[in-house]
């Protein structure tokens, strides 16, 4: 049976690069959304051109409400559920020792990891999240009730195994030999990878090779993972990992990577060119889909071999700033063609909700120095946390848009449920320039929805069932 969603419909239609963003950015004040009978996007417009065809569906009326595309997170941990706002850790190598790792190992626990992927889905659908690359758990049993739970909620993910191989003392029960890392990661390809339709072109579940990071793995690693990759490429399988986060001089992840592997650039141990000088050493991890936290502190050239790859980076701000991370230079990045999405990295970020995540990203950028400082247009903040995450994903002709023919997940915001919301788009000045006012509801939508300000959430036009 079709629907129709009528609301104040926002979205980035079409295929924009992100800097035309503004210029594909669509706002119809007396929207229409119309679903087919398979839950797939037959009509967006006006609510007086509805097609007639359409005229016996059933009518969801979402009155002074807005429907935006679902928002996508490129870059959540799934074993940090219980790790946002950890204290006592410092900066990220010590945050990981001293924080992470003993957290992550509770899910060595099957309860525990079972009441956490609850947990997690439930967090996730609070906030709207429709779709996510999630850095998961070490421990199969945990992946197994992620996927489970995921699959049951009917969001859509790409997850895998965190893979370490090396670490701390504190790492010890998340650290597997070097043949596990391998074994662990084909058996959760091979269980979970479009297991829902057995399909990867129509699936909500798929998988991800997913070494944590360069310190947590070896040379070793390294090379079988890109073997396994070599194999595995052609189903549609993911990579996931963090590049480039901190930068404190001599002891920081960056530095300590590249006195370990003797390499000329952090990015070069992803790529192939592992051994000492940046010898290729084995296959490369990079490509359409392959997404890189982070990415704070690149070169120019890391930069322009991600462009030249399709790799893509998820920006995660509200995470940079949590761990004193610095700021991802937005221009330099953006001029070199790299795909940017969002990212929460919760628990390093301390905020679920990508639209939080998109108002930290205008404020850093603002405050960039000197020329490099920009002021972020709401349609590329919205391009960030939908569209852009689609194509991180490779799945950018499924979702992240209204365009016709794309499967509907979207999510419907009531500004009634969040007074100060409410409040703000009633009574803040709108200019008399209807593009820029346009903007200006947009911009103060994005900034102060709240968790409390999400209705309704959908994947492929069915409603979700949250907590
Ligand atoms: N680098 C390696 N592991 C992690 C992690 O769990 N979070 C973040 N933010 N960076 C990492
Ligand atoms: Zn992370």
């Amino acid at each position: 049976m079709s629907q129709i969603h009528f609301g104040h419909i926002f979205h980035v239609s079409g295929s924009p690069a992100i800097t035309d963003a503004p210029g594909a950015l669509t706002s119809i004040p007396d929207g229409a959304l119309v679903l087919d009978g398979r839950g797939r996007i037959a009509f967006c417009g006006s609510r007086t051109d509805i097609p007639s065809e359409y005229a016996a569906s059933v009518v969801h009326d979402h009155r002074h409400g807005y429907l935006l595309p679902g928002f996508v997170d490129t870059h959540i941990h799934f074993p940090q559920t219980y790790a946002g706002d950890s204290y006592g850790g410092g900066q990220l190598l010590e945050w990981l020792t001293q924080c992470i790792f003993p957290s992550e190992s509770r899910f060595a626990d099957p309860d525990f990891a079972t009441r956490a992927a609850v947990e997690f889905c439930d967090r996730r659908i609070a906030a709207g999240t429709t779709a996510a690359m999630v850095f998961g758990s070490a421990f199969p049993h945990a992946q197994d009730a992620l996927f489970a739970e995921t699959r049951r909620r009917g969001l859509r993910i790409v997850s895998g195994r965190g893979i370490q191989t090396v670490g701390p003392e504190s790492a010890g029960p998340l650290l597997t030999s070097e043949a596990d890392a391998i074994r662990l990661t084909r058996e959760e390809i091979d269980k979970w990878h479009a297991a829902d339709t057995g399909d990867v072109d129509t699936a909500l579940l798929h998988v991800a090779v997913v070494p944590r990071f360069s310190l947590s793995v070896t040379t070793e690693t390294l090379k079988n993972l890109g073997e396994l990759y070599d194999s595995v490429r052609d189903r549609g399988v993911y990579v996931h990992t963090h590049l480039n986060e901190n930068n404190r001089p001599g002891t920081g992840e960056i530095d300590v990577t590249k006195s370990t592997y003797q390499v000329k650039s952090y990015l070069d141990t992803y790529d192939g060119k592992f051994l000492p000088g940046s010898a290729v050493g084995g296959s490369s991890l990079l490509g359409r889909r392959t997404i890189l936290a982070h990415g704070v502190h690149c070169t120019d050239e890391e930069l322009a071999r991600m462009a030249e790859t399709g790799t893509s980076i998820s920006h995660c701000p509200v995470s940079q700033l949590f761990l004193g991370s610095g700021t991802m230079p937005w221009r330099r990045t953006v001029a070199a063609g790299v795909n940017l999405s969002a990212g929460t990295d919760f628990g390093g970020g301390d905020e679920w909700l990508i639209p939080r995540v998109l108002g930290d990203a205008f404020k850093v950028h603002i405050s960039e120095e000197g020329s490099a400082g920009t002021s972020l247009h709401p349609a590329e903040m919205l391009f960030l946390g939908t569209l852009g995450g689609a194509r991180a994903l490779d799945m950018e002709s499924r979702f992240g848009n209204f365009d016709i023919g794309k499967e509907a997940d979207f999510v419907v915001v009531d500004p009634a449920r969040t007074p100060a919301l409410a409040a703000a788009l009633t009574h803040g000045v709108r200019s008399a320039d209807p593009d820029l006012a346009c903007e200006q509801t947009l911009f103060a939508l994005l900034m102060g929805l709240r968790e409390s300000s999400i209705a309704q959430v959908y994947v492929q036009g069915r409603k979700l069932n949250p907590a």
